[in-house]
Formats: structure tokens, sequence, C-alpha cells
């Protein structure tokens, strides 16, 4: 079908046939202007290898963990799954528009389209995949707001393995809807921190009334593992090879881009470990390094500002120091975040590539208060239709500040955001900000130093 740039400027939505679906995931490294940092080995603080890791990982993902290889093809099976929903749309956010009078254009890469509701199933399928490929029968995983513990479940239950979560105590008891539809998709559900591990005994022990946090259910999920020849590790963010699995986002983004004839000037993501960010963004990075300007931006919140606010060092991924030591932005592996309604961006650090291209520069991030979030997010459902999941209005936040920035300049940009996921199944954090019960959370001074003391002696990056 013929398109012209007259159908486009009228066009709200930009779709592509399921033969355009990306055959390769974009690897940024090589591309990157300064070389990532090794990961090290919890115990001995030297660079870990492919042995330290195989514990926990197939030997696949261990490979595209440090490969420097520009692309790597994804496997059939996992385009035909990617197939229920990729290639997702993009569409122009007309309405949003008109409802703010800017003269900026803005386009959002819808990722709530996937079976579980968000971009997670990108990596939780193609880990899945790998691990049943070298003959794991059992994946053992964390969840924060319940988008990655559903994503994988689901992913398990269409590759034909176990699965077992760990998910954050405050979401499990905030979002019961969630629980029950990892449950759907046959896997074990407990709250974390959890008397199975002896990582949860020892926080009960010492805080019974843990509200729980990202890093402790690593803990738990990583020591799951480490426990069982048949199970394997999975994580749904921060690592290398996850972002990597998420950058057909992107990849499709530019060809729809293209379909609209525009290109961004800004490119704007919600930020927790990182992986929806990077899909989006890194495919664009890459014609940032060749060249073009595009200013890149992460959305955080002010309740867990790693980026924004957080030391770049090294770190453990996870509380109870079980996860290798890594170099990124970290607000320390002890900290708790605030038990704020966007529970996929309560993690103490960040992907070490996104840490890395922050520091060079060629990334920006903005951190932003929970009530000012979820009124961007109404604004968003009135306008577009869509009700976004709180982690994914940061992003939304984050566009109509620089739209709003631009009309006060007297500029015109042309913005893309990534829609991470919808929030049908964070309801219950609409009704707490329409019933005005939702907490301002800026991480005071006293406890975000207390929280860095965890990193002290800990190796220094260069
Ligand atoms: C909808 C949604 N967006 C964003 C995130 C944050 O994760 P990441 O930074 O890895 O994309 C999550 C995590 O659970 C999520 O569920």
């Amino acid at each position: 079908m013929q398109q012209t740039r007259t159908g486009a400027a009228s066009q709200t939505k930009f779709l592509l046939e399921e033969s355009q679906l990306p055959r390769r995931w974009y690897n940024i490294r090589p591309d990157m202007p300064t070389a990532p940092q090794p990961v090290l080995h919890p115990g001995t603080g030297q660079p870990v290898g492919p042995d330290d890791l195989a514990p926990l990982f197939p030997m696949a993902l261990i490979g595209q963990e440090v490969s420097e290889d520009a692309e790597i093809a994804i496997p059939e099976e996992v385009l035909e799954i990617y197939s229920l929903w990729r290639p997702t749309p993009l569409y122009r956010a007309r309405r949003l528009e008109e409802a703010i009078g800017t003269r900026s254009s803005i386009f959002y890469k819808y990722e709530g389209v996937s079976p579980p509701g968000s971009h997670k199933p990108n990596t939780a399928v193609a880990q899945a995949f790998y691990n049943k490929q070298e003959g794991r029968t059992r994946l053992s995983t964390e969840t924060g707001a319940g988008q990655w513990g559903s994503a994988l479940s689901f992913a398990c239950k269409l590759i034909g393995l176990e699965c077992k979560v760990y998910m954050v105590r405050v979401s499990y008891e905030q979002k019961p809807a969630r629980r029950s539809m990892i449950k759907a998709w046959g896997a074990d559900v407990v709250p974390s921190p959890s008397e199975e591990t002896q990582s949860g005994r020892a926080i009960l022990a010492e805080h019974p009334d843990s509200p729980g946090s990202l890093g402790i259910a690593i803990s738990e999920a990583v020591e799951d593992a480490a426990g069982r020849a048949d199970t394997a590790y999975s994580l749904g963010s921060v690592l290398n090879h996850v972002l990597l699995h998420q950058t057909v986002i992107g990849q499709e983004a530019l060809v729809q881009m293209e379909l609209a004839g525009a290109f961004p000037d800004v490119v704007i993501g919600c930020v927790g470990g990182g992986s929806n960010f990077a899909g989006l963004a890194f495919p664009f990075l890459r014609e940032k390094i060749a060249g073009r300007e595009i200013d890149v931006l992460a959305c955080e919140p002010t309740a867990c500002p790693t980026l924004t606010r957080g030391l770049f060092a090294y770190d453990f991924g996870d509380t109870s120091k079980l996860a290798p030591l890594v170099p990124m932005h970290t607000l320390g592996h002890d900290f708790v975040p605030a038990p704020i309604h966007a529970g996929g961006l309560r993690y103490h650090g960040v992907a070490p590539l996104i840490s890395q291209l922050v520091r060079d520069e060629l990334i920006r991030a903005e951190a932003y208060l929970q009530n000012d979030v979820f009124a961007s997010a109404v604004l968003f459902a009135g306008s577009e239709g869509i009700l976004p999941a709180p982690e994914a209005a940061h992003a939304i936040h984050g566009t109509l500040r620089v739209a709003k920035a631009a009309d006060e300049a007297g500029e015109e940009r042309t913005i893309l955001f990534n829609l991470s996921g919808h929030g049908h199944f964070d309801m219950a954090a609409y009704d707490n900000y329409f019933a005005g019960k939702l907490e301002d959370v800026a991480l005071d001074e006293d406890e975000f130093s207390r929280a860095l003391r965890a990193i002290e002696g800990l190796p220094t990056p260069v």
C-alpha cells in the first residue's frame, strides 16, 4: 500500500505488517563512545566470566550480555510468538496536542497491546526460549508492579516452562489482579520478602513489616535459582541482554516515524531498570551517535531518583549481595524506595549501559512527583483514551513538560515517547489519586546519605 505525505499528515495510527517485524535485535555496545566497564563477582570482586554466570543464565544469554556484534538474529520461534502482538502501533497524539494547545507534534509507541499489557514480554519470550533450548525446565524471577511477573509467566506458559515469581509485598497487596493473572498463566507467586528463602527470612526477622523492594525480591529469586539445577534466574530489566531484546520497539518506531514523514527531536521514556527506555531509545541513539541531533530524556520518580541523584558506582544488583557488582547509577543496594504506585520504577540501580550513556551526556534525566505524574496520566486518558500504567505516565509527564517548554520558547518540536504499558490493573492507584490520597515523596537527604553508605568500600569504576 502506498502512503503519501499528505495522507500521513492527517493520520492517527502508523501500523506495520507482520512481515515488517524486525528480524534482528540491535546491540548498542559496539557504537558506544565509552565501553561499559566489566561486571564483577560479588564474592571476589574480580571480573565475572561465563562460568560464574552459568548457574543462573543459559549460555546464549551470557553470550549476548558481552556480545560486540552490532545485530543479533531473533530466533524464528521467538518471532512467531512476537507476532501475536507485534509490530505494535505508533500513534500521533493529535487529541493530546489539541488538549494542551501545543505547536509541537507528539507521537507515542504503544507497548500495552501485548497480552500481559506491557513491553516486558519482548524479553520474557526470548529468555524463556533460550532457557528451554538449553534444557532448563523452571525459571525464577522477581516482580515489582506485577508486569514483569505476568510477562514471564505468559512466556513460560507458551514456551513450556515452570515459573516462580517473588512479588514485592506492597504490589502483591495493592495489585491482586496482577497476582491472579500470573496464576492464570500457571506460575507460582509469593509476596516478597517471603519465608521461602534465606534472604527473605533474614529481612523479615529485622523488618517484619517490610513493604519489599525489587532489590529484595531479586535476592530471593537469585537464591532460588542458584540452589536448583533445573532452575535459571530471569531478570526483567537492567542487564544488557534484556535491553537488547527490547530494541524491537525502537526499530519499529524508526520505520513508523518515516511513514509519518517525521523524525523525533526528542525521544522520551520512563526508567526503572531501563529496559523500555532503552528499547525505544537505543535505535535512535545509534542515529545520535552517528551525528543526528536528538534530545534523549529519561524520566524517573523523585521517590527513587537513581539517575538524577544516585552515584555512578559499583554496586550489587540486589539487597542480599548475591547478584554481581555492576557499574551503574545507584542509591545503594539496601535502599527501600517509598511505596509509590509506579512499582516498576522502585529499583535502587539502573542498567549499566544507560548509566554509561548518561555519563557520556548522550542521555539526560529528570525526576517527577507522583501527583504531577497522575495528573498527566489523567489528561492523557481524557484525550487519547488509553489509561496508562503509572510507570509509563512518567514518560507522558516528561513529554508534556518538553512540549510546554518548547511552546514557551516559541519552538516546535517533534516528540516521541514510549507508552510502555496500560494501567488497567492499577485502578486502585487511580482511585487513591482521585481521593487525594497520593503522597508526594521526594527522597530526603538523610535517607539518601544513609543508603549510600552501603556502597562504601566497594570497588570504584574508572
Ligand atoms: C509498564 C511498565 N513500564 C516501565 C517499567 C519499568 O521497567 P523498565 O525501566 O525496565 O522498562 C515497568 C516495570 O515493571 C512497567 O511495568
